[in-house]
């Protein structure tokens, strides 16, 4: 039990005492009733499993990617609230020889390399070290289609993540029994996985609690399916731009007749 306010200051969260046996929470404005001792260190418990912070890491080749995306606006923001926290694990370092080779051609011919299985099961094995309970994630265009169902699923989950990034050809298929979820994220292919590794980011990062406000967290409550209406045109001022005006009943006031509106000119996914 002595342990738990050490774990609490881990997680970034501040509660305040206060009279008549209340403590709020600096970080959300929730509040516990001090009933006794054990009633307290309980819902402190409670909430600390609420706001631990998403261990997100990154195998990759390329770790210069990456700072420019996941280091800026929102995404900056969740570190900042250390709602989430992203390391950068370098495949290069784990390389074998003096030349720190990753990658090596195809039996059965074919153009290309692809990335070799020792350095990339070393790298899996260092993340897993760090957050034994993570979730392995490798972007593929064989993988399921990635979904806002599995954003959800995995912003919810009480694990980390380590995302890897294939490059060249591929990989030596034997490194999927290391991995979890196999994702695609669209009907095209890229030079590599560090676009994906930023995608799947983004997504559940937006999620977690506290980085958007109220509603990510509303949305991942409900039970909205992937293929529900998720977008609808928007307008901000001014009211007519060259020519064109804001739909009537945006500006109407009645919030049941936007409703309808935003309904009606939702896109599905
Ligand atoms: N790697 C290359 N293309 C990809 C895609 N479409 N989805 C996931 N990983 C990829």
């Amino acid at each position: 039990m002595s342990k738990i306010p050490y774990a609490l200051n881990t997680a970034g969260v501040q509660f305040t005492n206060s009279s008549y046996g209340w403590f709020f929470c600096a970080c959300c404005r929730g509040r516990f009733y001090k009933v006794n001792y054990n009633t307290i260190v309980l819902q402190l418990q409670h909430h600390y499993n609420e706001t631990q912070m998403k261990k997100i890491q990154i195998i990759t080749l390329f770790p210069e990617m990456f700072p420019g995306v996941l280091n800026a606006s929102m995404l900056w923001k969740a570190q900042d609230k250390q709602a989430v926290e992203f390391t950068y694990i370098n495949l290069r370092d784990f390389g074998l020889g003096p030349r720190k080779q990753v990658d090596d051609t195809p039996y059965g011919g074919g153009d290309g390399m692809l990335l070799k299985p020792e350095p990339l099961i070393a790298a899996i094995e260092q993340a897993k070290q760090n957050d034994p309970g993570a979730l392995v994630l490798l972007p593929t265009p064989r993988g399921t289609v990635y979904k806002q169902s599995h954003a959800k699923e995995l912003a919810a989950a009480d694990h980390g993540l380590i995302i890897i990034c294939p490059r060249y050809e591929g990989y030596d298929e034997r490194i999927t029994k290391w991995v979890d979820r196999q994702y695609c994220i669209g009907s095209y292919v890229l030079t590599g996985g560090e676009l994906p590794a930023m995608i799947i980011a983004d997504s559940v990062v937006r999620l977690l609690p506290g980085v958007l406000g109220g509603e990510a967290s509303a949305e991942i409550e409900s039970f909205q399916q992937d293929d529900q209406s998720i977008e609808f045109p928007q307008y901000t001022r001014p009211e007519v731009f060259q020519g064109v005006p804001v739909p009537d009943v945006l500006i109407s006031g009645h919030h049941a007749e936007i409703a309808k509106w935003r309904a009606a000119h939702s896109k599905k996914a």
